[in-house]
């Protein structure tokens, strides 16, 4: 796998569509970050010195993250925080971020870094364009994957908190994370989820509870 290359310095962090009609504004601090990403885990980094490593995958984009933490046994504060990206800038801006806030003012407790949500993160770096919100979904379930990682290795598998996936439609064989992944990519609403993973279609039975779930996975992430 060939992780992210450093972006170099000196270019727009903005987007503009060909025909200039639409444009992609991202905030100082995200060109900042992506420009300058902090804790980034270099090829030569010395990952033994871990005791925690987090790794997700984007179901959206097919984009990847790993994390890797060091967390003091006793206080559960996490110490350092580092990582590594095939994924966007905005991925990296978010990354960078999320590792600043973990460990500023002598490092989070695996707590509070569990109660920290994608909106903290957005909020810090100034918003992200709403289709590039499902890239800062991804620090936040890679450190949460840490974090399981910590518990599984001092042995207190109690504090593994693990997001199963629900089947709701087995018709058309989606899950709760298909509706959440099509949330986080901008589909609001019924029929915009139904376009993207067709569920419902030819199983109407289930279509209350889909939009239960688009309401709460809407809350969650879009407040
Ligand atoms: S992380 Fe894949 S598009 Fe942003």
């Amino acid at each position: 796998m060939n992780y992210q290359q450093l972006p170099q310095s000196g270019k727009t962090g903005d987007v503009s569509s060909k025909d200039g009609t639409k444009s992609w504004f991202y905030s100082d601090i995200v060109k900042d970050h992506f420009f300058h990403p902090r804790n980034f885990m270099h090829e030569d980094g010395d990952t033994s010195i871990y005791n925690a490593i987090g790794k997700v995958g984007s179901p959206a984009c097919g984009d990847e993250l790993r994390v890797w933490m060091k967390v003091d046994p006793k206080t559960e504060c996490i110490l350092d925080f580092r990582w590594q990206t095939f994924g966007c800038g905005s991925a990296i801006a978010s990354t960078s971020m999320c590792s600043v806030m973990v460990t500023e003012n002598d490092g989070m407790t695996l707590e509070e870094a569990r109660a920290m949500k994608p909106q903290d993160i957005m909020e810090r770096l100034g918003g992200l364009p709403a289709r590039k919100f499902h890239c800062s979904v991804l620090c936040d379930k890679a450190l949460r994957d840490a974090i399981n990682d910590f518990y599984r290795r001092i042995g207190k598998p109690e504090k593994i908190i693990k997001e199963a996936s629900r089947m709701i439609d087995p018709i058309s064989k989606v899950t709760d994370h298909d509706i959440e992944e099509a949330v986080l990519e901008g589909a609001q609403t019924l029929e915009t989820v139904q376009a993207k993973t067709k569920v419902g279609i030819g199983n109407p039975g289930v279509l209350p509870a889909v939009e239960e779930l688009i309401r709460f996975y809407r809350e969650k992430y879009f407040g």
